[in-house]
């Protein structure tokens, strides 16, 4: 069953300089259950789409022009500003990179979890309070901790605290944008492991987003690769690894074996990501990508559909 579906969505943000084109026809399905990747460089629209399955586009001023984000078959877009408060945090939930984003430095983590938790379930402080320390604890936060300001503890202790918090929320979505770029990695690794473990046992869906493979391929079993503004292939971490179809995902997995040894040296591609001010005739990789034709410049590619999981979106494959 999936939980969240992404259908054609096309988003705009409106700025001082002109509209960009931020999100280019995005699909996408996530089942309960799973933890779905998304990868991409810096600036391709992860977090935009974040943003927009969160019900967060208005406030971002993103707008989005066509399309649909259906969670459980609802569509977000169409959501009311109560039905969005009933959504954010307690059916779907984010964890950002910096988790001071979502702390507030006045007040004690026990403090900030316990109103948390009663605002998105009806329980009385005892109860919350014991939701909490079993979440915490699931995460390895000891309880004394609990009773700290957030400037008191170390940025690993503090994303587990705010894993922490969502989790004690039970939400059925999640998404991790970069969760561990500000982590070192002995941490990070120790963080991806707690948050995998417990995506498994809350059977919670968990969208992961990264730039990192290693980190993509150790989390998640299906992963979308996404450049400028569109998703470019999508299908299971095996499917990536072994049979890539387009020459954008080609080059990003080249590099890296599924263990997340280095293969070889990481071979760059030429050029930059498209201006997102001007509407992209054809497909955004076609400037960079070896085997662009004129058709490729001229005009958007179908997806293919290579196998259940393994779409494409590329002249070449459809023309094979
Ligand atoms: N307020 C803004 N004004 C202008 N451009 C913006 C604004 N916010 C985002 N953008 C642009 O929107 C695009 C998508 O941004 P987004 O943050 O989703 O990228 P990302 O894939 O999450 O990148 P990163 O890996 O660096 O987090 C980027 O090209 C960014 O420059
Ligand atoms: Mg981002």
């Amino acid at each position: 069953m999936n939980i969240l579906e992404v259908k054609n969505l096309v988003s705009q943000l409106n700025t001082e300089d002109g509209v960009l084109h931020i999100i280019n026809d995005v699909s996408f399905a996530v089942k309960e259950d799973e933890c779905f990747g998304i990868i991409g460089e810096s600036g391709c629209g992860k977090t935009m789409t974040s943003m927009s399955i969160l019900g967060y586009s208005d406030r971002i001023g993103l707008k989005a022009v066509s399309g649909e984000i259906l969670f459980k078959g609802e569509d977000v877009l169409k959501f009311s500003k109560k039905r969005l408060r009933e959504y954010n945090g307690k059916e779907a939930a984010i964890i950002l990179q910096d988790p001071m984003q979502a702390l507030d430095p006045l007040f004690t983590i026990k403090d900030q979890m316990i109103e948390t938790i009663r605002r998105h379930q009806k329980v009385s402080k005892k109860e919350a309070e014991k939701i909490m320390i079993e979440t915490a604890e699931s995460l390895s936060v000891a309880k004394e901790k609990l009773n700290c300001y957030p400037h008191q503890l170390s940025g690993g202790m503090l994303q587990r605290i705010v894993g922490a918090m969502v989790l004690s929320c039970r939400p059925k979505l999640i998404i991790a944008d970069e969760p561990t770029t500000a982590l070192d990695v002995t941490i990070q690794l120790q963080y991806l492991k707690l948050l995998k473990r417990l995506q498994k046992e809350y059977h919670t869906a968990l969208i992961f987003i990264s730039h990192d493979i290693k980190v993509i391929s150790m989390m998640c079993d299906r992963i979308a690769v996404m450049y400028a503004g569109e998703i470019v292939e999508t299908g299971t971490r095996d499917d990536l690894f072994y049979h890539p179809k387009h020459p954008y995902t080609q080059a990003l997995f080249k590099a890296t074996n599924i263990d997340g040894n280095i293969r070889e040296r990481y071979e760059t591609i030429d050029g930059a990501p498209p201006n997102l001010k001007e509407e992209i005739a054809g497909c955004p990789f076609a400037e960079r990508c070896q085997y662009a034709t004129d058709a490729c410049i001229s005009g958007k590619p179908e997806v293919v559909k290579i196998n259940d999981e393994h779409t494409v979106k590329c002249r070449r494959i459809a023309d094979e």
